[in-house]
């Protein structure tokens, strides 16, 4: 078995880790599988989270109460934790690590899982950071393809929206040089494109990949539909984020245009770049894709501890 122990974005996982993490969280579907080893009992999470989340957040509460441990945190770190009063991202880490035995956070800088991982004395999980990463996003994203689909390798996905600020997409996209023969059609307006660092580094694993601002040249070529929101809060400028906004909308019109088995995954939240009517959709995979993140924050709490026995 592999381990892990800081976890600060996709480029670290291999395929073993990632097919081991898949099993692991297929086995915590099961309720009979939650809450049965005594190792958890005595285990402390803390979630601070400097910036919003539902489901990152909660979905991490929940792994960890399911496995049988311990919660702790703030949903609003950046005003209800002692950064308010000037305290360091380094000091606090040094002071809630003698507290925890893991740490989930979410920032709004990006790089700042690796400054608190460079300090802290358990492991750090990376919840986001600003338009970095958000690698655990990932997990719970191809974890969902290979049960949607039955396999990753050999897919192409259609990732939508917002390329630059979406950080789901950037982790994502590095995860994803783990399979074989995948395609990637990234698809957004200009002022949004992919960041050249990650078009390079799938360039670097030899990823196949186009680039196209028409969502409806690939949409016949795609099997997964990855839709994301334009994180209208990390533009520079309202005007800059009204060039994107409503671009790219999946409704009941473009369903009609797409193939029988393309499934349509998104992170969420969604900003009405999915009409509700496509909810009933059986192609719509998100809902179910949320409920993943449950399952996988499981496996990944149970690895990480387990690299830190
Ligand atoms: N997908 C995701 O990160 O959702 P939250 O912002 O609600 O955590």
């Amino acid at each position: 078995m592999t381990s892990l122990y800081h976890v600060l974005g996709a480029k670290q996982f291999d395929r073993v880790t990632l097919e081991e993490l898949f099993t692991a969280a297929s086995r915590m579907e099961d309720p009979k599988n939650w809450n049965r080893n005594p190792y958890y009992f005595n285990k402390i999470m803390t979630t601070l989270f400097f910036e919003a989340s539902t489901r990152t957040r909660l979905s991490f509460d929940s792994a960890m109460n399911r496995l049988g441990g311990r919660v702790m945190g703030t949903e609003n770190a950046a005003q209800f934790s002692s950064t308010i009063k000037g305290e360091t991202l380094e000091d606090t880490i040094r002071i809630v690590s003698g507290y925890s035995d893991v740490i989930v956070m979410r920032h709004t800088d990006i790089g700042a899982a690796e400054r608190a991982a460079s300090v802290a004395s358990v492991p750090i999980i990376n919840a986001g950071d600003g338009a970095g990463e958000h690698p655990t996003q990932a997990l719970l994203d191809l974890y969902s393809i290979q049960k949607e689909r039955g396999s990753i390798d050999g897919l192409s996905i259609a990732m939508i929206g917002d390329l630059a600020y979406g950080r789901t997409v950037h982790s994502l996209s590095y995860m994803l040089t783990n399979f074989k023969d995948i395609k990637i059609y990234f698809v957004s307006p200009e002022n949004v494109a992919l960041p050249p660092y990650v078009r390079h580094y799938l360039e670097e694993k030899g990823v196949a990949f186009a680039e196209t601002e028409n969502l409806m040249e690939v949409l016949e070529k795609s099997d997964v539909l990855y839709q994301t929101r334009i994180q209208k809060e990390r533009f520079p400028s309202v005007e800059e984020y009204r060039k994107t906004e409503g671009r790219y909308i999946i409704d009941r019109d473009l369903l009609a245009s797409m193939r029988k088995d393309t499934i349509i995954l998104h992170p969420l939240p969604r900003a009405g770049e999915i009409s509700v009517e496509v909810d009933q959709d059986p192609r719509a995979a998100y809902f179910r894709q949320a409920q993943n993140g449950l399952y996988i924050r499981m496996a990944l709490i149970e690895k990480c501890l387990a690299g830190n026995r």
